[in-house]
């Protein structure tokens, strides 16, 4: 089913994340007539909406994906349902007990709540984690998800969003419930958070520039990545609720191959620094390693949703970089 934005009213949770503010943004852009943000942040200096929360069409919930009911009542009326509530592979390896709460029993809540209101159609922010990682080259949405050689939390994570995927798929076939998997790569951007491993390496290479250190390279600096940026990716997600397509998932990423020496030499440009890097063996942080030139094919997203990512990754780094400083 296809969901009109204008007039309609559309529920976000985990909405005050790095994803939702520039999904809230684009929603309210696309006159929205409500946007209730269901997360338990404190919606207070530090979260990500800042004036957003302003918006009269804004309602901010302190929402938790694990109280059944409450999220059933808050679910009363939407048109369409965003599911962005998650732990990632770093909150994993913290906090396993809530990480798997959250993404596993909380994702169930959500898929519950909409059936329960009869929802138009929901969005699952599914993740290319569903691969696996240490892999490297072209990544189809029919590959197995490579396990061996990972930190346990991340294929944890990736583990919980094919679970999340199949939830889905279960809604559709048992109650008739139209969904989206859209399976992010790796997103970064304006408001960005320190919470995403491959992101957070961004940060701690500006950082580390800024304060006159050398940025740190792994093995040879071949490893690559592909970054998407936040506000493409909040593109699809209306794109995918406008969209007549159901009951599928796909890659929404950059589909480009970026070695992390190609990164840090263009962070090094922005910043103005022209100190070498230096190259470091694994020293026990987690971290998700990938092969050389991996990127995640995103025709599908172009033949099923017309959708494309517009945002060169220099650009986009500029963004997020500034929001930084
Ligand atoms: N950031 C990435 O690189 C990336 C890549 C692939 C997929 N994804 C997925 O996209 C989604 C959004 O990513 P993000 O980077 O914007 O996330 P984020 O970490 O900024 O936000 C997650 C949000 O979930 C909320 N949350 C946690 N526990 C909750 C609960 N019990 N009830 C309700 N909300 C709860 C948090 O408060 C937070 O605002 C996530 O599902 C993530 O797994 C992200």
């Amino acid at each position: 089913m296809a969901i009109k934005i204008h007039g309609g009213k559309f529920l976000i949770a985990g909405g005050a994340s790095l994803v939702g503010s520039h999904l809230v943004k684009g929603l309210l852009a696309k006159n929205a007539s409500e946007v209730v943000v269901y997360d338990p942040v404190l919606f207070d200096a530090n979260d990500s909406l800042g004036d957003l929360k302003k918006d009269p069409r804004v309602r901010l919930v302190s929402g938790d994906v694990m109280k059944l009911h409450q999220f059933i009542k808050h679910m009363d009326g939407i048109d369409g349902a965003i599911n962005l509530a998650a732990y990632m592979s770093l909150g994993f390896s913290q906090n396993p007990w809530d990480a798997i709460d959250v993404n596993i029993k909380g994702h169930m809540n959500f898929l519950e709540s909409a059936r329960i209101n009869k929802v138009g159609k929901v969005i699952f922010a599914s993740s290319s984690a569903v691969y696996g990682f240490g892999i490297g080259g072209p990544i189809t949405e029919d590959m197995p998800h490579k396990v061996s050689d990972n930190p346990p939390s991340a294929v944890a994570y990736g583990s919980s969003k094919i679970i999340g995927e199949q939830l889905c798929r279960m809604y559709k076939q048992n109650y008739n419930l139209d969904y989206l998997a859209l399976r992010f790569s790796t997103v970064y951007g304006e408001n960005q958070h320190h919470r995403a491993a491959n992101a957070l390496y961004i940060i701690d290479t500006y950082e580390r520039l800024l304060r006159g250190e050398p940025a740190q390279l792994f093995g040879d600096g071949s490893e690559s990545k592909d970054f998407v940026y936040v506000g493409d990716v909040a593109r699809a997600i209306l794109m995918g609720l406008e969209s007549d397509a159901t009951d599928d998932a796909m890659n929404i990423s950059g589909g480009r191959s970026t070695p992390t020496k190609e990164l840090v030499a263009m962070i090094a440009k922005i910043v103005g620094s022209d100190l070498e890097p230096e190259y470091i063996q694994e020293d026990g942080r987690v971290r998700l390693k990938s092969g050389a030139g991996l990127y995640y094919v995103n025709t599908k997203a172009f033949d099923v949703l017309g959708w494309k990512p517009e945002m060169s990754i220099e650009d986009g780094i500029r963004r997020l970089i500034k929001t930084l400083s």
